[in-house]
Order: structure tokens, then C-alpha cells, then sequence
């Protein structure tokens, strides 16, 4: 047995070294007695930093099953993460890794629209690299900077709806419609869309039945193949969409399915994430309020702040499913192959071997070197406009509600339904 516990990655242990690390946690029974694979307990969004505390102290690398079922091999610590990120043995490849949930998914795959996924976070190299050509140019940090006068004008028209004394749910009125009319500018969307955009995106995003995610990709894709095919039939212009719709790389050019993939991506990457950098962050410094006056006495602290939130709190749980080609050994473990890994980085960003008082804001630290962004070749490539919105978003808010408060217990803010995205069902704030 104890070798089997090693190979999987447990250092023989028991329970009372849980309980030494988090007091009650058998008798919540979020893990109970250690088994192979480990059950994530159905709280585990809720007590997202708590359960990796523990699994981090026993292993870098535990086989479990997520509370939906899926078998996977999860990585906590700093230093495996980044080297699984980077390793080509872990692949992406989107038919083998449909194959691979069929068989470690209890009650067989998720079924996503495949007009959706072909896409370069689906993809491993020569297709990945291929993709991340084409739009690599228009998110570089020079280029997104452009759009700094564009994003503040945005924010500043949704702050100015907003008014002393009223308490309002701050996700719905400011963090969701700030990065989602970004995105859907970027790519030519008319915003009127934008709760139809919501609305799918979370019902693909968290648990639902089969038939629900499958509804909402295929109302999806529908939506954005009008969309590619309008652009298409147009007279190119300026635009970030339009160029991408005719641009040509050597003879080579996206074809419709590819465009399709590309918007799907932009769209959901682009906002399901940046919405929960902001809520997360402005939850954090609510309920820490010597560091939120740290940012209020010196604002230019803001935009460099955005790197401690997002190791933090960072709204990213896991990056996406990779699958070991062959025998993988990680940390001292070997996962045979044909196996799902998935990266915390949640976890790996709170590892007291890479951060000091890991669990504690400090929006002075230097956190640079977190993988809330990911890691390797799939590094997130809208990172320099998340930034930027994030500066713009807290510089204005901050400056113009200076005595913003939390308008309901910290303790009964509840979090969303998914191992991915790490943000609040609603974040109450009092505005003043
Ligand atoms: C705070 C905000 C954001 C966070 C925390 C975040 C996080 C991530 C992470 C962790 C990955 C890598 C996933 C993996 O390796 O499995 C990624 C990839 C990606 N992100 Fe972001 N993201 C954010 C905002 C954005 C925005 C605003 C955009 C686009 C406008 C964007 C577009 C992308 C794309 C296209 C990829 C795939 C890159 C590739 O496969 O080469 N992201 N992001």
C-alpha cells in the first residue's frame, strides 16, 4: 500500500497530519481517508485553497477524481507546475484527448460543439504555432496600450451609471460589461449580444447535464458562424476581426472553422477571466483594508498590483487538460501514459517554497513569476490587455468610490460551480 501511495504521489501519511494542516477536515469529510484515486470533495470550489493546501503539504502530483467524476492527475507545487507546462509528453491534441475523457469520465464526455474547438489552446505544435502567428502581432503590450483610451473611456461610461449609497452586485454592473464590450469590440460583436454571450459561456463553463453544454455551443457556434461568414463577405477594413478574416501568411489563411475556434476563444478567454481578476481582487482588498489604503494613498501601485491578485486569487483554477503521451515521472512520480493532467495553478501560485506567507495579500510583494497566465508556449496571449483593463478598472473605481465596502458577510459570497474559473456567484458592494 505505501508504495502504491508514494508512486501516486502521497507520502504515506494519516489522518491526523491532515488534521494537523486543516483542523476538522476529517470530520467535514472533504477528504477523509486517503484512497486512490483521491475523491475531491463536492465543496472543493469552496475550499479551493484549503484542499490544496493539503494535497500541496503531502505531494507535488495526486491522481484524483474531480467532484464531477473525471479522473485526473493534479499538480500543486511551484516548481512541477511549471515543468509540466513545458514539457511536449504532455499534449493537447483535441480527438486523443476526446478519446481519453470517454474513458476517465464516469459517465462519458462532456460533448463540446467541434466548430468550437479547433483552436490553438486545443492544439500542440505545428498547429499551435501556426494559429499564435496570426494573432500574436495585435496583443502585444505595445499594441493593446493603444487601446488604453478606448478601454478608460468604456469604464468611465460605466461608472458614471453608478451612484452613492446604492448597493449593487459590482460583477453584474462593472467587472462583467467592462471586459465583454473590450472583447466584442475587438471582434466586431454587436454588444447587444452580450447577455446571450453570457449566458452560454457560464452554462459551458460549470457543471451541467450534457444536453445543456451541447445547447449552449452548438447556440454558440450558430451565432458565430453568422458572424465570420458576415465579416467575410465584407470589405476588409482596420478592424482587429476583419484583418484576421482576410489576413494571409504565405498563401496561408484561416478557414471558416479555424475563424470560428479563434472567436470562440477570444470571446470566452477574453472575459469569463478578466470579469473575476477585477471581482476577486476588489473582494480581496474589501476584506483587507490596510492594503486597500495602500492603493488608495498611491494608485501608481495599481497596475502593478494586478500580479499579486492574480497569484493570489487569480480567476484561473487549473490550466486546461493535457494528457500524458507516454510515462510522464514529475516530482518523483510517474503517471503512466494515456493519463489527464491537469496543472493547478491556483495551487501551485500559493506554494510556500516559491512564495513567503503565501496565503496573504501583500500588494507590495513582487510576485512576478506566477503562473496565473500559464506557462510555455501556451502562455496566455491576452495577458497584456487583462492587465491593462485591470489598472483602468481599479484606478477608476478605487478613485471614484474611495470608501467602497462589502454590502454582505465575506462568509456568505458563494463560488461558481466550476474547477476552472475561480470568481463569485455576486460580489454586494456598498458604493460611497
Ligand atoms: C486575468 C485574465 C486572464 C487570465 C488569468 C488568463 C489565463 C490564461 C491561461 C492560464 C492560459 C493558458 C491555459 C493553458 O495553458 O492551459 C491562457 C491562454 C490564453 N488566453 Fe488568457 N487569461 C486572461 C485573459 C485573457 C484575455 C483578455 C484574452 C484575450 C483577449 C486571453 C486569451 C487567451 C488565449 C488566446 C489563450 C491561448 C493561448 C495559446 O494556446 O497559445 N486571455 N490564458
Amino acid at each position: 500500500m505505501t508504495e502504491f501511495l508514494v508512486f501516486v504521489g502521497f507520502r504515506p501519511t494519516s489522518t491526523r497530519q491532515f488534521e494537523k494542516l486543516w483542523p476538522g477536515l476529517s470530520k467535514r469529510g472533504l477528504l477523509g481517508e486517503v484512497t486512490t484515486p483521491t475523491q475531491l470533495p463536492d465543496g472543493y470550489v469552496h475550499n479551493l485553497h484549503e484542499v490544496h493546501e493539503v494535497l500541496r503539504a503531502e505531494g507535488p502530483v495526486h491522481e484524483t477524481r474531480l467532484p464531477h467524476g473525471l479522473k485526473v492527475w493534479v499538480v500543486t507545487r511551484y516548481d512541477e507546475a511549471k515543468t509540466a507546462l513545458t514539457d511536449p509528453r504532455l499534449a493537447k491534441d483535441t480527438a486523443e484527448l476526446g478519446r481519453l475523457l470517454e474513458i476517465h469520465a464516469p459517465e462519458g464526455r462532456r460533448a463540446l460543439d467541434e466548430s468550437l474547438s479547433e483552436h490553438m489552446l486545443n492544439m500542440d505544435p505545428p498547429g499551435h504555432t501556426r494559429l499564435r502567428k496570426l494573432v500574436t502581432k495585435a496583443f502585444t503590450a505595445r499594441r493593446v496600450e493603444l487601446m488604453r483610451p478606448r478601454v478608460e473611456e468604456i469604464s468611465a461610461e460605466l461608472i458614471a451609471k453608478l451612484n452613492d449609497g446604492d448597493v449593487v452586485d459590482l460583477l453584474e454592473v462593472f467587472a462583467f460589461p467592462l471586459p465583454i464590450t473590450v472583447i466584442c469590440e475587438l471582434l466586431g460583436i454587436p454588444i447587444d449580444n452580450r447577455e446571450e454571450f453570457r449566458d452560454w459561456t457560464n452554462r459551458l463553463l460549470t457543471f451541467g447535464t450534457t444536453e445543456d453544454v451541447q445547447a449552449a455551443g452548438a447556440a454558440m457556434a450558430g451565432f458565430l458562424y453568422q458572424h465570420v461568414s458576415k465579416v467575410q463577405a465584407a470589405e476588409p477594413d482596420d478592424t482587429f476581426f476583419s484583418a484576421l478574416v482576410h489576413a494571409t501568411e504565405s498563401g496561408d489563411r484561416l478557414s471558416t472553422e479555424e475563424l470560428v475556434s479563434m472567436a470562440f476563444l477570444l470571446l470566452v478567454a477574453g472575459h469569463e477571466t478578466t470579469v473575476n481578476l477585477i471581482g476577486n481582487a476588489v473582494f480581496q482588498l474589501l476584506k483587507n483594508p490596510g492594503q486597500l489604503q495602500i492603493l488608495k494613498d498611491k494608485p501608481e501601485l495599481i497596475a502593478a498590483s494586478a500580479e499579486e491578485f492574480l497569484r493570489l486569487e487569480g480567476p484561473i483554477n487549473h490550466a486546461t487538460f493535457r494528457y500524458t503521451k507516454e510515462p510522464v515521472e514529475l516530482g518523483g512520480v510517474t503517471v503512466p501514459a494515456d493519463e489527464i493532467v491537469v496543472v493547478s495553478l491556483a495551487s501551485a501560485n500559493r506554494d510556500p517554497e516559491r512564495y513567503e506567507n503565501p496565503d496573504q495579500l501583500d500588494v507590495t510583494r513582487s510576485a512576478q513569476g506566477h503562473v496565473a497566465f500559464g506557462h510555455g508556449i501556451h502562455f496566455c496571449l491576452g495577458a497584456p490587455l487583462a492587465r491593462l483593463e485591470f489598472d483602468v478598472a481599479m484606478t477608476q473605481l478605487l478613485a471614484r468610490f474611495p470608501n467602497l465596502a462589502l454590502a454582505a458577510e465575506p462568509t456568505t459570497l458563494t463560488w461558481r460551480d466550476s474547477t476552472l474559473i475561480h470568481g463569485l456567484h455576486t460580489l454586494p458592494v456598498r458604493l460611497a
